[in-house]
């Protein structure tokens, strides 16, 4: 077994289950399997970027004022960015994830937007360039995409559907576990 964690193994620990479950399941699983075709495509380890799609708002927390969504609110104050990065990459080390690849992880959670960063120029890997359009392919009008529903069995099959296919791309391909 070349991968130390499994996605399904992220996938059902309690951190991922309350802060991804917060900011949407259906979201994050539909942007892991994103990130999988778009990986592959690219030449990028899928290993990587499907944890990270599936990570990529655990950081997210909820704005709201008077019992509604405030999004000026949110696009003020909002750190999801960096919050998920931290989260992901303590749950990744504590999961038994190699540091490099946990590393790399936490930084594409941490270029995913790049809403909250000052007015620039970022150079992202292709790694990061994957996460970031593997989100923006799943968002809707409104932030919609964070109130989508899924059932958890659905979501354990999707999920160890992916464990699969990402196992297959790397026997085929010969992958090292770090890219
Ligand atoms: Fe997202």
């Amino acid at each position: 077994m070349i991968r130390k964690v499994t996605l399904e193994e992220l996938f059902v620990h309690p951190i991922t289950q309350k802060y991804v479950g917060r900011s949407g399941m259906a979201h994050a699983i539909s942007v892991a399997e994103k990130a999988f075709h778009i990986s592959i495509n690219k030449g990028v380890n899928p290993d990587l970027a499907v944890k990270a799609g599936l990570l990529h708002d655990i950081g997210h927390y909820e704005w709201y004022q008077n019992g509604e969504w405030d999004f000026q609110l949110y696009k003020e104050n909002d750190i999801h960015a960096i919050k998920g990065a931290a989260r992901a990459h303590k749950l990744l080390v504590r999961c038994g994830e190699n540091l490099q690849n946990a590393k790399a992880i936490a930084l594409a959670v941490l270029l995913h937007t790049d809403s909250y960063l000052p007015e620039g120029h970022l150079q992202l890997t292709p790694l990061q360039k994957v996460v970031a359009e593997a989100d923006e392919a799943d968002e809707e009008p409104g932030g919609n995409h964070h109130y989508r529903q899924i059932d958890s069995s659905t979501a354990l099959k999707r999920i160890k559907k992916l464990d699969s296919n990402i196992e297959k791309y790397l026997k085929t391909n010969h992958l090292e576990q770090t890219s």
